[in-house]
C-alpha cells in the first residue's frame, strides 16, 4: 500500500483527493486493471479515458513516435490515437466498479460526443450512475476527431465551447471540468467561454499538432501506418513551458481569475508539478512520464512534493497555491532599472570557452579571453561595463553553478516602461501589475 501525507489533500472543485497527482485521461486511464493499479500505487485520481460514441473508435498501427536527447532520454512525445477503443458498455460497468472499490480516490470522467445536445443528455446520467465524481470535456483532442468534428474542432470555437459546457450543467450534478486545446492563439478566448457556459473548472492542456520527424529514406513521417502519416499531439517534458503559461494566462484573467484548473503537461516530478500550483493549479495530470516510467514515479512526486512544503512552512497545498501568479506580469510592469550581470566561478570553470563563444559570436562581447603567454591557458572573465545580463552564458555553460548572475546596486528605484522617458509612448500610468 502507498503512503500518503496529510498535507497533500486536495478538494478541486468539490471533488476530493487524498494527493493531488492524478492521471490524466489516456492509455494509462484506459481500463480497470490499470487504474486499479495506478491506485495501488498512490496515484489521488485519474480522468478515465475519453469515452464517446458506440461503436467505439478503431485506432491504427503504428501510434507513437519520439523527440529523444543525447542520451535516448525523451524530451517530447507525439501520438496519433484517438479516444477508446473499447465498447461503452464496458467501460460504464469498470468506472463503477473501481469507483466502489476505491471511494477516497477521484474518478473523472472524460467524454468526447458530437455537437448536439441528445448526445450529451443521453450519456450523462449513464456517466452520473457509475458514481464517478466528475466529467472532463475532451475538447481537445488535436487529430482524427476535429476531422470528425469533435476535440479541437470545439475547443478551438469559444462559442461552442461554452455550448457544450452548458449542456452538461443542464443535464448533470456532476461537477464539469472543461479540458482546453492549446491549438489557439489565445487560450483565454475558450476559457473565458468554458466559465460563462457554467464551468467548475478547466484543465489544461491536451497535445499541441505536431511532426515530430522525417524518416528520409521513405520519405515519410512519424509514425508511419504503411507509407503515410499524419500529424499527431505532442506533449512529454518538451511541453511543460507552454502549459505553465497557459496556466498562467487563465490564471491571472480578470475573467477568469479564480476559475479552479487542474494543470497537464510535461509533468515529470515533484517540482514540475509545484510549479504548476504555484501558477494557480489546484491539482495536476500526468501521462507520458507515467508512460515512459510506470507508475510507481507518484511516490517520488508525493515525497517530493510534501517534504519541500514542510521546509517552506507549507501546511496545505492551497497555502501555496498561486503564489507565482501576483508575480508574472506583462512586460510592461517589469522593473527597466533592474540589473544583473553574469560573474565566471574561475574554481569551477573547466575553460571549454562555450561562454566567451556565445557572447562573442552572437551576443554583447562581454566575456573575455584570456591567454597565459607563458602556459598558453586560457581563461574567461565578464567584462562588467559590457553585460546586458541576458544570462546566455550561464545557459550555455556546462558545469552548473559556475556562471552565476549577480543583482547589481544601481541605486534607482522601481520605474517600468509605462513610466520611462525613453518611451516614446509613456504612459505615465501609476504601477499596476
Ligand atoms: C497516447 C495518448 C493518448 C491520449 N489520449 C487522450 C484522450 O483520450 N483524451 C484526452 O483528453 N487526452 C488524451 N491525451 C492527452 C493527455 O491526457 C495529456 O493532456 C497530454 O498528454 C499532456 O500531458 P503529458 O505531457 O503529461 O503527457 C493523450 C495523450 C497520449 C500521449
Amino acid at each position: 500500500m502507498s503512503t500518503e501525507y496529510s498535507n497533500l489533500a486536495v478538494d478541486f472543485c468539490g471533488i476530493k483527493s487524498p494527493n493531488p497527482f492524478w492521471l490524466a485521461s489516456a492509455p494509462p486511464t484506459d481500463k480497470a486493471y490499470n487504474v486499479i493499479r495506478a491506485f495501488e500505487a498512490g496515484w489521488g485520481g485519474v480522468v478515465w479515458k475519453t469515452l464517446g460514441e458506440d461503436p467505439p473508435a478503431v485506432n491504427v498501427s503504428s501510434r507513437y513516435s519520439a523527440i529523444y536527447g543525447k542520451n535516448r532520454e525523451v524530451i517530447g512525445f507525439n501520438n496519433i490515437e484517438l479516444i477508446t477503443d473499447r465498447s461503452l458498455d464496458i467501460n460504464l460497468r469498470e468506472i463503477t466498479a473501481v469507483k466502489e472499490a476505491w471511494p477516497d480516490r477521484a474518478i473523472v470522467v472524460s467524454l468526447m460526443l458530437p455537437c448536439e445536445e441528445h448526445y450529451w443528455a443521453d450519456i450523462l446520467p449513464k456517466v452520473e450512475a457509475t458514481g464517478a465524481d466528475g466529467i472532463e470535456l475532451n475538447f481537445g483532442c488535436p487529430h482524427g476527431m476535429p476531422e470528425r468534428g469533435m476535440g479541437a474542432a470545439v475547443g478551438q470555437v469559444p462559442e461552442y465551447v461554452g455550448m457544450v459546457t452548458a449542456w452538461c450543467k443542464k443535464h448533470s450534478r456532476l461537477p464539469v471540468i472543461v479540458k482546453l486545446t492549446p491549438n489557439i492563439t489565445d487560450i483565454r478566448h475558450p476559457a473565458r467561454a468554458a466559465k460563462s457556459g457554467g464551468a467548475d473548472a478547466v484543465s489544461l492542456i491536451n497535445t499541441i499538432n505536431s511532426i515530430t520527424s522525417i524518416d528520409l529514406e521513405r520519405m515519410v513521417a512519424l509514425p508511419t501506418v504503411g507509407s503515410a502519416s499524419t500529424h499527431g499531439g505532442y506533449c512529454g517534458t518538451a511541453v511543460k513551458p507552454i502549459a505553465l503559461n497557459m496556466v498562467a494566462e487563465i490564471a491571472r484573467d480578470p475573467e477568469t481569475r479564480g476559475l479552479p484548473i487542474s494543470g497537464i503537461g510535461g509533468i515529470n516530478n515533484w517540482r514540475d508539478a509545484a510549479e504548476f500550483i504555484a501558477l494557480g493549479a489546484g491539482c495536476v495530470q500526468v501521462c507520458t512520464a507515467a508512460m515512459l516510467h510506470g507508475f510507481r514515479i507518484v511516490e517520488e512526486m508525493k515525497d517530493g512534493l510534501s517534504r519541500w512544503m514542510e521546509t517552506q512552512g507549507y501546511r496545505t497545498i492551497e497555502e501555496f497555491r498561486g503564489r507565482a501568479v501576483p508575480n508574472t506580469t506583462d512586460w510592461k510592469y517589469l522593473d527597466m532599472n533592474f540589473k544583473t550581470i553574469a560573474h565566471i566561478s574561475q574554481a569551477d570553470c573547466i575553460g571549454c570557452g562555450k561562454c566567451h563563444v556565445a557572447c562573442e559570436d552572437t551576443s554583447h562581447q562581454a566575456v573575455a579571453r584570456l591567454v597565459d603567454e607563458a602556459t598558453g591557458k586560457r581563461t574567461y572573465e565578464v567584462i562588467d561595463s559590457e553585460c546586458v545580463g541576458c544570462n546566455l552564458c550561464e545557459i550555455t555553460c556546462p558545469v552548473q553553478g559556475c556562471i552565476t548572475m549577480v543583482p547589481q546596486q544601481t541605486g534607482k528605484a522601481y520605474m517600468n516602461w509605462t513610466q520611462d522617458p525613453r518611451n516614446p509612448r509613456a504612459e505615465q500610468v501609476p504601477t499596476a501589475a
